[in-house]
């Protein structure tokens, strides 16, 4: 069986874990986030960084230092993962959910106006795949109108659009460190703020609301509860894992890339002839987090997917719309047509993980060949 996914080895997590059990000191010290930080810092000089036990979390403690009340509205992608949402309609607001752009899979700005109202507080944009070529629509949009920009680059770890790493560009930006995602921690997530004017509760929020941080700096005697908060810090246990990702991360990228550069090099002649699209396709030298292909309707999104298994090779669609999910249209509204349905029904993500060899990725493309190609030849004649 091809796997969509697979574990990630770590060949020094278990060194890493007897150095931290030699000393109690190692964990209250956190080394492994201290080093990881380090190592962050220089992909992301000019933000300050918290290590979280997930991006949710991350979001989560976005939507704590914003205030969200009652009757905020957050502009935000229906095509998305839930927690872009919860983090901030757990807190009582209205997501406001816009239409993807189906060229990148992130939101339509051209619809960003329709969804302003005097309550908005908020845009929070997903880069889909990682990539966001068009990021400078959404700032002015924001400057414009006094709103906060929240990137959230759940998959974006290692992209940068201009010289400037995502997730670093708006007020607030979030990182996955996913099993899942370009660089892992097993589970785990960054949180970037970059608007200096929330440093300081940033600390304190994520320091169960006290003032530890300022303890710790030697500014105060003893630490005491000052703010809201919770325990959104990362484990040490999972950052000696992500220690050791990072200390590999240009080749673990590079090896994602060729995997991707791969696919495309031998599907692509299927999107000349019009049989598949693949997406964001001019983007397939960066850090792209997986290699999707858009099929022209549903139907044939569903005999392909199930034509991979009968030939042991795992596909998997993505994110069920959240407009029109239970939830979705209990708390929110939608501004747009159809082409989140049409996107989250046609997509499809095939395998891209470490463990995932050359003649693979070549065995699938063979398959996803021989499919168009049975197609065609049913199609002559007249089945
Ligand atoms: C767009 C998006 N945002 C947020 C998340 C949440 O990330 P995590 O699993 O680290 O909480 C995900 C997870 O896949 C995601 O796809």
């Amino acid at each position: 069986m091809i796997h969509f996914n697979s574990s990630v080895s770590s060949p020094l997590y278990l060194s890493h874990l007897q150095e931290l059990n030699a000393d109690y000191s190692n964990y209250r010290n956190k080394i492994f986030s201290q080093r990881s930080l380090s190592i962050l810092a220089n992909r992301y000089p000019k933000s300050d960084l918290f290590l979280c036990s997930s991006a949710t979390d991350a979001l989560e403690m976005v939507a704590l230092m914003l205030n969200i009340q009652v009757g905020d509205e957050i502009i935000m992608p229906s095509f998305t993962f839930v927690s872009t949402a919860n983090a901030f309609v757990s807190h009582g607001a209205t997501p406001v959910f816009i239409d993807v752009d189906p060229e990148t899979g992130s939101i339509d700005a051209s619809l960003l106006v329709q969804a302003l109202s005097e309550k908005t507080k908020a845009v929070v944009l997903m880069h889909y795949l990682g990539i966001c070529p068009n990021i400078s629509q959404f700032q002015s949009f924001c400057q414009e109108h006094q709103l906060y920009l929240i990137e959230d680059a759940a998959m974006g770890f290692g992209n940068e659009i201009d010289g400037r790493s995502l997730g670093s560009i708006g007020d607030f930006g979030v990182v996955s460190f996913d099993i899942t995602k370009q660089l892992s921690a097993v589970q785990g997530g960054l949180l970037l703020v970059n608007n200096k004017s929330f440093q300081q509760r940033a600390k304190q929020i994520y320091h169960i609301g006290t003032n530890r941080d300022a303890f710790e700096q030697g500014e105060k005697p003893y630490y005491e509860w000052v703010d809201v908060g919770s325990k959104f810090q990362m484990n040490e246990l999972n950052a000696a894992f992500l220690y050791d990702q990072l200390t590999q991360q240009d080749e673990l990228l590079s090896t994602r890339t060729k995997m991707i550069r791969l696919y495309y090099d031998q599907l692509v002649q299927l999107e000349e002839e019009g049989f598949l699209r693949i997406l964001l396709s001019t983007h397939m030298n960066e850090a792209v987090h997986g290699f999707v292909i858009v099929l022209p309707s549903p139907q044939i999104r569903f005999t392909l997917m199930s034509f991979l298994k009968e030939n042991q090779i795992e596909a998997m669609f993505h994110y069920i719309p959240l407009h029109s999910s239970e939830m979705g249209r209990k708390c929110g509204r939608f501004i747009g047509g159809n082409r989140t349905d049409e996107l989250a029904t046609t997509i499809l993500r095939l395998p891209v993980h470490l463990n995932l060899t050359h003649a693979q990725v070549l065995r699938v493309c063979e398959v996803i060949h021989s499919f168009f190609k049975k197609a065609v030849d049913d199609e002559t004649s007249g089945e």
